[in-house]
């Protein structure tokens, strides 16, 4: 494999991780391209479990290089004790770069999207509290953006966090009258110690990826959050403040999408949802509640029930689409294993006429009754199966439907946590 992406195709937690962490090995370079420490990323081996959030999955196998591209924002104080809790475990980070583009979370991006989230409401996004929107936002704004080639340059810090601190606590002090100011120079001392360890690690990762393109070496670009997640294209606004879709990687990365020679989507064998939004396979009965135990489904990063239900095809198929995904990967299949059927939903009702088109408004979407295909299940332990022949019979027309649903091959199915319970089809 040469040149490859990763990407979720429904509302994130997929298990991008664990697909990312087995075609490590298939690649030299794995890159982390868009979003923050809002996401979690498990990768299960050997008896030992990893959680990830910023630095790519592909730290975890020995001689790769890890890429932070310029679409991430980071918040250094998270990445570094990320990277001290990884070296704690006796993990080698072979090489690890940063981009001089991407953007620095600050404790007022915290501040500020506590202020908005709280001023929402019953509207709350429900988001993961980390600063990844207004961090964002100060990035399309432009005026308040620190990136991290002003973090790594002391004087220039020090006078960007002069003009922007005062600025903030203004903007903070409207929203909320009680939120206590920040102190420019306290930041400045903070993250000044931050940018001394960081400082080795920071290049120009795009134009170190075209090289590496040049040379014909293999990359994997590593997803975060998911396709009904992004920002232009997702369910706005439940979603993430960044391209979460295939649709980011040539702006989070440099690279264009031309050069990616495979793009696989991820899919759980079911949906789940974290934070707010519109969701219409939700389940609030006791199938949704065993598909939470079965699955483990709380949030790795904030520990919040994440809402289940059943695989919603039109959601799952749009998400295909926008991210132009040759193939996917169907994840957690075991989890359904004992249930008695299984559903699928091919269509929504919307005022009373059927669709498969994906409503681009939440207002739209939350209206949405699903239509269902009901199928049998299995009701057998499959977590030891690693051939397609071997899987029940049941199983596979229930992978069947997912891939003609979604239009799209599946090339792996995924049977338990592990990097060993994988099925190659
Ligand atoms: P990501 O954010 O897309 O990387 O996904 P998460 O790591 O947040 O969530 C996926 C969860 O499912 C993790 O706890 C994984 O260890 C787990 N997982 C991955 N594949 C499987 C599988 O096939 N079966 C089961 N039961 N768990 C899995
Ligand atoms: P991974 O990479 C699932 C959700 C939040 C919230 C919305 C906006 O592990 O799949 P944000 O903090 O990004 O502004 O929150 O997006 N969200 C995720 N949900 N998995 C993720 O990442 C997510 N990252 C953000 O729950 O609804
Ligand atoms: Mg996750």
């Amino acid at each position: 494999m040469a040149v490859t992406a990763v990407v979720g195709l429904q509302w994130g937690d997929e298990a991008k991780g664990k697909i990312v962490d087995l075609l490590t090995d298939q690649h030299e370079i794995v890159v982390r391209y868009l979003g923050g420490n809002n996401a979690g990323h498990t990768v299960m081996f050997q008896g030992q479990t990893y959680k990830l959030s910023l630095l790519p999955a592909g730290v975890l196998r020995p001689g790769v290089t890890s890429v932070i591209s310029n679409g991430v924002v980071i918040n250094p104080k998270a990445l570094l004790q990320e990277i001290e809790s990884i070296r704690s475990r006796d993990v080698v980070i072979h090489r690890l770069l940063i981009s001089d583009r991407a953007h620095i979370i600050f404790p007022y991006h915290m501040a500020e999207e506590a202020a908005l989230e709280k001023g929402r409401g019953d509207q709350a996004i429900g988001t993961t509290m980390r600063g990844i929107g207004t961090c964002y936002r100060d990035k399309a704004g432009r005026t308040h953006a620190i990136r991290m080639g002003e973090l790594v340059r002391p004087e220039l810090l020090r006078q960007r966090l002069h003009e922007v601190v005062p600025q903030k606590n203004l903007v903070l002090h409207a929203l909320d009258p009680e939120c206590p100011p920040f102190d420019a120079d306290a930041i400045l001392s903070e993250y000044s110690g931050y940018a001394d360890q960081l400082r080795p690690h920071v290049i120009d990762t795009s134009a170190y990826l075209h090289r590496a393109l040049a040379d014909r070496k293999s990359i994997l670009f590593e997803g975060a959050q998911g396709s009904l997640l992004d920002i232009d294209h997702g369910t706005f606004p439940y979603v993430t403040s960044s391209n979460s879709s295939g649709c980011g990687i040539h702006p989070g990365s440099g690279v264009p999408e031309r050069a990616i020679e495979k793009m696989i989507g991820v899919v759980k064998a079911y949906t789940t949802r974290v934070g707010g939004g519109p969701c219409p396979t939700e389940l609030l009965d006791d199938i949704g509640q065993h598909i939470r135990d079965e699955g483990r489904e709380y949030g790795t990063v904030t520990g919040r029930p994440r809402r289940c239900g059943w695989f919603d095809a039109v959601a799952t198929s749009y998400g295909a689409r926008i991210s132009g995904v040759d193939c996917l990967a169907v994840m957690l299949l075991d989890v359904l294993s004992k249930l008695d059927e299984v559903k699928v939903c091919e269509a929504y009702e919307i005022g009373g006429e059927r669709t498969t088109d994906f409503p681009s408004h939440a207002v739209d979407l939350a209206r949405a009754t699903p239509v269902y295909r009901t199928l049998p299940g299995w009701k057998k332990d499959i977590q030891g199966v690693r051939k397609l022949k071997d899987l029940p019979t049941a199983a596979r027309a229930y992978l069947d439907a997912i891939a003609e649903l979604v239009d799209r091959r599946v090339e792996i199915v995924s049977v338990g946590p592990d990097r060993d319970q994988t099925v190659i089809v």
